[in-house]
């Protein structure tokens, strides 16, 4: 090879550098990969690969955003939370610091994940677990310390407060399983 040549190593693509637009903010402990497009967004943590964040989505220091993620408008991910790659969070959820999101992961509008087992006093702070595939629907609630088992559904407005067996469908307050993807 001529010294003046570049040659990537086999497989291996080069992606331009993130995009960033409109007035986003940066954290000085940010770290963001490239190939991505960051819009009015609020940086702090860790944001990986050919990630799409829209106006108002906050990753704050601590938390962690895989590739090939987006985050709708508003989207809080707070610190310690674990989100996997290829995962959409539709606007205005909040996924708490103590949730670990696997990959391929769909989640609805308006979700919130209530980690604290009291709300007033937030002294004891609880896991939740959504395995890979599961698809979240718009409004739900999930309760801390439940995990949502892979390639599971929740519909719209449910209120979580079991586990979830992998494959399932669950719907409403208090969530119940109503069918099984095959
Ligand atoms: C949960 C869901 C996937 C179920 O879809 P489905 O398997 O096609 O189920 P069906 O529409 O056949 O409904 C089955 C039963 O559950 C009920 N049901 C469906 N979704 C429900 C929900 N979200 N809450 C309460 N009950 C629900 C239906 O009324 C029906 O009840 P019935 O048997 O007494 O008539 C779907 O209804 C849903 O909520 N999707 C989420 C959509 C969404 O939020 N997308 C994100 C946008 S940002």
């Amino acid at each position: 090879m001529k010294d003046n040549v570049f040659s990537f190593p086999k497989g291996e693509l080069q992606l331009l550098p993130t995009i960033w637009a409109e007035n986003c903010v940066r954290g000085p402990k940010a770290i963001v990969g490239d190939g991505g497009m960051m819009t009015g967004c609020i940086i702090e943590g860790t944001v990986g690969q050919r990630c799409l964040l829209w106006r108002g989505a906050h990753v704050m220091y601590g938390a962690n955003l895989g590739d090939n993620c987006m985050l709708g408008a508003n989207v809080l991910l707070n610190t310690g939370a674990i989100v996997g790659n290829n995962v959409r969070v539709q606007q205005c959820s909040a996924i708490s610091g103590t949730c670990v999101i696997h990959d391929n992961v769909s989640i609805g509008s308006c979700v919130n994940f209530c980690n604290a087992k009291d709300g007033k006093t937030r002294t004891v702070l609880l896991p939740i677990v959504v395995e890979e595939g599961v698809s979240i629907g718009a409004g739900a609630n999930i309760i801390g310390g439940v995990t949502i088992g892979a390639g599971a559904t929740i519909g719209a407005g449910a209120v979580v407060t079991k586990d979830v067996p992998a494959g399932e469908t669950w719907v409403g307050n208090p969530a119940r399983h109503i069918g099984s993807r095959l």
